[in-house]
């Protein structure tokens, strides 16, 4: 993969303080935007957690969908409903939807494009494909975190890319991310 260097970093406008693996991408959002030419009327996110990340895309797009079954993973600290904690915490964006879904479910009944399109779910190698070539196959850029903590990401990653024909670049920090474009 080639590495993805940003020529600006920009902190969005409005942020939310929490301890999330996440931490940093959001000073590189904006510069991916801008190189590939993204439109920014809407995002699709599965892997919401609490929230860090959708509310950086919030800064960006018109509307921002985020799809999480919303209990946790065998990879993630929170084990535990956490919707009604998220929802709670995000209601001043009000241009974010949390859908309490399995990406799986959601996947068979979408079929509309999106600007732009992020994968951060439990990280093994057969959801993040699925849910990834998904993604690749209905968003102009797709983006996954955790390229550089779960090598099974980043093998998926590669995959999507070929499976698709697209391009693919990793930004090796904050974890990684791996950008399908
Ligand atoms: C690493 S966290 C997401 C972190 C978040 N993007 C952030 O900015 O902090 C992974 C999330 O994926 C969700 N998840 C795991 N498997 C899923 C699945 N099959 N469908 C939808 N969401 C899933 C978990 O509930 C968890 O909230």
């Amino acid at each position: 993969m080639e590495t993805y260097v940003p020529i600006k970093k920009t902190k969005p406008e409005k942020m939310v303080e929490m301890v999330t693996a996440w931490a940093g991408l959001e000073l590189i959002i904006e510069d991916i935007l801008e190189r590939f030419n993204i439109g920014r009327d809407s995002c699709i996110e599965f892997g919401v957690e609490f929230g860090y990340s959708s509310v950086v895309f919030s800064n960006y797009f018109k509307e921002v969908k985020g799809i999480d079954i919303f209990i946790g993973d065998e990879h993630t600290d929170h084990k535990g409903d956490h919707y009604d904690k998220t929802k709670a915490s995000l209601a001043e964006f009000t241009n974010i939807e949390l859908i309490k879904s399995d990406y799986r479910d959601w996947i068979q009944k979408d079929t509309k494009q999106y600007n732009f399109s992020h994968v951060d779910i439990v990280h093994n190698y057969k959801e993040t494909y699925e849910c990834g070539l998904w993604a690749a196959q209905h968003s102009e850029c797709t983006v996954f975190h955790d390229t550089e903590s779960f090598p099974e990401v980043r093998r998926a990653v590669i995959d999507i890319a070929k499976a698709t024909g697209k391009r693919v670049y990793n930004y090796p920090h904050c974890n990684g991310l791996g950008i399908i474009v």
